[in-house]
């Protein structure tokens, strides 16, 4: 199959795309590329108008993804703003903000576009999972505070399993299948 292109300016993304889709026989090409991120409180048009964006700037069909962390006792906070959350008050202001709570729920979504004319297309996948109480070393953005339900260890913990129990796996297992499908 043709290597698919996967836009973003996140390496650690880029490496659990990679893994994961070599499990499908698919080859993943990683283009470095700052996209314009349009604010909206729907990650549907977020990850759409990227995908879009990337596709005039390369010029060839390409997939970005979109990710949101949503807290239930928060109303769904930080959900589309998750970046600029995570860059402003981190992982410890999140647990700041849960402190003496006892509802932790939450869960992580992730939205892969896949732009190859005008129109993208959606693969959404998403794991429920709670905020820890405290914050766990190693990983990426909200790993060391993010525990997929299943199991006692935030996304940091498990390390090489954390795909196993990802909501980028499960998007990615749907793009996968529809790719394959669509291109027979
Ligand atoms: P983005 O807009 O897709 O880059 O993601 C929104 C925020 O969620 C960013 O701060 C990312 O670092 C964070 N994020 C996305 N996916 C993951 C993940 O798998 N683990 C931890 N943080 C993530």
């Amino acid at each position: 199959m043709v290597p698919v292109t996967f836009a973003s300016t996140n390496q650690n993304k880029f490496l659990e795309v990679q893994s994961i889709l070599s499990t499908f026989d698919i080859t993943v090409q990683f283009a470095q590329v700052s996209l314009v991120e349009v604010q909206s409180d729907s990650l549907e048009d977020i990850a759409k108008e990227k995908a879009r964006s990337a596709f005039s700037e390369l010029q060839r069909p390409v997939m970005v993804e979109d990710d949101g962390l949503f807290i239930d006792s928060l109303n769904g906070f930080p959900g589309p703003y998750s970046s600029f959350v995570f860059s402003t008050i981190g992982n410890k202001g999140i647990l700041k903000l849960l402190s003496g709570t006892g509802q932790r729920s939450a869960l992580f979504r992730s939205l892969i576009a896949y732009c190859d004319r005008e129109n993208a297309s959606i693969s959404e996948g998403i794991v429920k999972g709670s905020i820890s109480e405290e914050i766990t070393e190693g990983g990426w953005g909200y790993d060391p505070i993010f525990r997929p339900s299943g199991t006692e260890l935030t996304f940091a913990q498990l390390k090489d399993k954390k795909n196993e129990y990802s909501h980028r796996r499960r998007a990615l297992e749907k793009f996968a299948h529809w790719i394959s499908s669509r291109n027979g």
